[in-house]
């Protein structure tokens, strides 16, 4: 077995934390033997010196020996870095939000095509074993038409990174939107959603929103609630689920479940005479429970560093697709859903692009702050007062 050689482009939390260290325990498989990062002192590190240390994202993208790039810069540079490691003959695995609009995802799905080189998202949560149960208990059919969903991410915290500032194409739509996002769409079905969306920023130190919360609604799909909170000091578990016979609650280690079989029960045609002895419609239920531990380490949360089940997962995978020519488990055009989704909530809050896209100026550090009223996609009611300078 031939190890696939890999240069990482951005030596931080995600290309070194993440990325190299889930290599390490996949030598077989993939081998790390190159990086570039602005910082100088980012270029090397004690646990892999065999490491070329590149000046520039050209010069790792001229190593020949290189077959896969990991993009793991700040957002804003994705669609150009994996743009150009995809026209420099490399296979190209892209941190989220992977671009900010269809057309940066459509360019890197046609430069894929054109090179003949896997264009693959890091869109690693969606092997996450509670969304996997998740999903196949609604598909199952237990829980009967799933009407709504919510998913909670959040605490109560503030932040200071770039991951709060515009310029960097920072804020939670592009830092932890797309993986609940993700999850959603799997569950919501193939419908085009209709969006609506409020954004807020509250306790971050940058311009970028810090709240946010989506809708998403289509006649025959449930409606999604995602709520990602900056000022959750009682999180929520992550999920909540409502079906025609049953629901679903729970957490990243434990999930419960319980439904009721109709078919077992009387029918109950409708009546308009006023009720016997005026009472309330009401009967007794007998509900079969199910319920889902956890096998392995599960997710710490927000501000933590994912799990790393669902990462080999998905390097498992990409594996398979390059040296096997495996089908692809997810796969751009799945990902480009849910950037569209993501690009429908800044137009239709009327928060401009962060740079960056592959039309706009990636260099450009002038933005528009997210305000810290609430930022609405429809006109639902007057914005809330600010909240400015209260903390
Ligand atoms: N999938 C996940 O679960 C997950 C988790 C964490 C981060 N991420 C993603 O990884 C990316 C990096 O985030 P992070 O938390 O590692 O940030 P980070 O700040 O820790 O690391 C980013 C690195 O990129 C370098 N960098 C800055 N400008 C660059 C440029 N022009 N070219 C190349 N490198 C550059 C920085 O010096 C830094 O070392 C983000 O897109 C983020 O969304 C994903």
């Amino acid at each position: 077995m031939t190890p696939i050689r890999v240069g990482i482009i951005g030596f931080g939390r995600s290309g070194f934390g993440i990325h190299a260290n889930a290599i390490a325990s996949l030598r077989d498989r993939f081998t790390v033997t190159a990086v570039y990062d602005p910082l100088p002192e980012r270029r090397s590190h004690e646990d892999f010196p065999d490491l070329k240390a590149c000046d520039s994202v050209e010069e790792l993208l001229r190593q020949e020996d290189v077959e896969l790039v990991i993009v793991a810069s700040p957002n804003k540079f994705h669609a150009r870095h994996a743009l150009a490691a995809l026209r420099g003959g490399k296979h190209v695995l892209c941190e989220k939000p992977f671009g900010f609009t269809t057309a940066d995802v459509d360019a890197l799905i046609a430069a894929s095509k054109a090179s003949g080189k896997v264009l693959q998202a890091f869109q690693q949560r969606r092997y996450e074993s509670d969304f996997q149960k998740v999903k196949e208990i609604c598909e199952s059919g237990v829980l009967g038409r799933i009407t709504f969903i919510r998913t909670s991410w959040g605490g109560f915290g503030r932040r200071w990174d770039w991951q709060t500032a515009r310029s960097f194409g920072g804020g939670q739509l592009y830092n932890n939107g797309p993986h609940p996002l993700d999850h959603m769409l799997e569950l919501f079905g193939d419908a085009e959603p209709e969006v609506w969306c409020d954004l807020r920023r509250s306790l971050c130190s940058g311009d970028a929103e810090d709240e946010v919360q989506i809708l998403l609604k289509a006649p025959n799909s449930p409606t999604i609630q995602i709520d990602l909170l900056a000022t959750a000091a009682f999180p929520q578990e992550r999920w909540y689920i409502c079906g025609t016979r049953g629901g679903l609650t729970g957490g990243t280690d434990k999930l419960r479940w319980k439904f009721v079989d109709w078919s077992t029960m009387p029918a109950r045609e409708l009546d308009t005479n006023p009720t016997e002895g005026r009472s309330y419609n009401g009967e007794k239920l007998t509900w079969t429970e199910g319920e889902w531990t956890s096998a392995g380490a599960a997710d710490a949360g927000a501000g933590a560093t994912p799990a790393s089940m669902p990462t080999f997962s998905l390097y498992q995978s990409l594996w398979a697709t390059i040296r096997e020519g495996a089908p692809q488990v997810i796969t751009p055009e799945s990902v480009r859903r849910r950037v569209a989704v993501l690009q429908k909530c800044y137009e239709l809050t009327g928060i401009p692009f962060p740079e960056g896209t592959l039309t706009g100026d990636a260099d450009a550090t002038t933005t528009v702050p997210v305000p810290t009223s609430a930022i609405r996609s429809a006109a639902t009611g007057a914005p809330e007062p600010s909240l400015a300078g209260q903390i």
